[in-house]
């Protein structure tokens, strides 16, 4: 996979970006990302990129002709056509089926904002697919793209060694994680629950999948696996 992102801030990425499992899916070749600066589309002594709101109002408003020239220039260097993301609160929400559906893609564009927000017609010129991390304002798309590219390298094919599986993740199923304990078997009074270290797999695996059936009803009974029988 590819990941383009088009932000005023391209250099908070790269620690991220070479830290871990994206790193390493990085290094295998896995997955190539590339960060450019809109200030680098602006033609004017200041290098402008936004400016005031029509209207009036407060802040300031991301404005199109950077946006524009970077996504044209981007896209037109890619092999095939990326499918274009704007981080935005007013998006769709980033869950892991949609997670899913962005990791099948070849190419992505991720579009980060800053300021009060961007003029409209990036939106509506650009037709991307807005998505949103939360129900919560961010100060700007940086975060929220690094949330979503991390959460797509994870699915890439290899980008997970065979005991990171994904398979029995929160969310993978619609269930959330069964609790992981490791050594001491005893630790500040608490211990690890008897039928971990029985040695029976068969128990384990019950115990594990009747955890994940409880934690889900208990703490997020609005998933509809919290609602299944069993
Ligand atoms: N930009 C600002 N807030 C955001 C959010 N919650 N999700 C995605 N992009 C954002």
């Amino acid at each position: 996979m590819h990941i383009d992102i088009l932000s005023l801030f391209p250099e908070v990425f790269e620690p991220m970006l070479s830290t871990s499992i994206i790193g390493r899916a990085r290094d295998n070749g896995l997955l190539t990302v590339a960060c450019t600066n809109y200030r680098d589309y602006t033609h004017d002594v200041h290098r402008t990129v936004d400016d005031k709101p029509y209207g009036g109002g407060p802040g300031m408003v991301l404005k199109c002709e950077p946006v524009f020239a970077a996504v044209r220039d981007v896209e037109s260097r890619a092999a095939v056509p990326p499918l274009r993301i704007l981080l935005t609160p007013q998006g769709r929400r980033l869950d892991q089926p949609l997670v899913k559906e962005l990791a099948a893609a070849q190419t992505l564009l991720l579009i980060c904002g800053h300021y009060e927000g961007f003029d409209e017609r990036i939106r509506l010129g650009l037709k991307p697919l807005e998505v949103s991390i939360g129900d919560y304002v961010l100060s700007g798309g940086e975060a929220a793209a690094m949330v979503l590219v991390d959460t797509v390298t994870r699915l890439l094919p290899g980008a997970l060694g065979a005991e990171e599986s994904v398979e029995e993740e929160s969310f993978t199923d619609g269930l959330l994680e069964y609790p992981q304990y490791t050594r001491p078997a005893e630790f500040e009074g608490m211990r690890v629950p008897d039928v971990l270290v029985s040695g029976h797999h068969a128990e384990v695996a019950r115990w594990r999948a009747e955890q994940r059936r409880l934690r889900t009803r208990e703490r997020r009974p609005d998933l509809p696996a919290a609602r299944q029988d069993g």
